[in-house]
């Protein structure tokens, strides 16, 4: 399976933000924990800035991989333009979050991508991105 795993704006800072919503692992060892669960075939891809996590979506599309695991970060809660490009993207979509997005302040209940995937973990830390990879195997 082909996988694209998506993270967005200060994903590359875990490690150095609040313990207590995103724990302590860094984004790199959460990227070797997910291969441990499963070696799938993965491209791993972080960035700071909304176009270029576009881009790589629209890449998704154009190529043939079988499933996105996105955590947009604070993308998730203002990005239409994330919305639309995983919109046209018709393999397996997950939505991530370290922390429990919806039990926080106000604006992070907003969401515009969770409408346009098929399963959303959240709230675990890392364990959200393994839970991820489980629903794909099962699949
Ligand atoms: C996050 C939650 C977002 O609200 C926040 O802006 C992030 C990380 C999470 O993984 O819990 O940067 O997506």
């Amino acid at each position: 399976m082909k996988v694209l795993v998506l993270n967005g704006p200060n994903l590359n800072m875990l490690g150095k933000r609040p313990k207590e919503h995103y724990g302590t692992k860094t984004l790199e060892e959460i990227n070797d924990l997910m291969v441990k669960e499963e070696p799938f075939d993965y491209d791993f891809f972080q960035s700071n800035c909304e176009g270029r996590i576009v881009t790589k979506i629209q890449e998704a599309v154009l190529k043939d991989y079988d499933a996105i695991i996105i955590n947009p970060g604070a993308y998730t809660h203002t990005s239409v333009a994330i919305h639309d490009a995983l919109e046209m993207f018709s393999g397996i979509k997950i939505e991530v979050h370290l922390s429990a997005v919806d039990d926080r302040e106000d604006f992070r209940k907003i969401n515009f991508v969770r409408d346009v995937c098929d399963m959303t973990f959240s709230g675990k830390k890392e364990e959200s991105y393994l839970e991820a990879v489980r629903y794909l195997k099962n699949k």
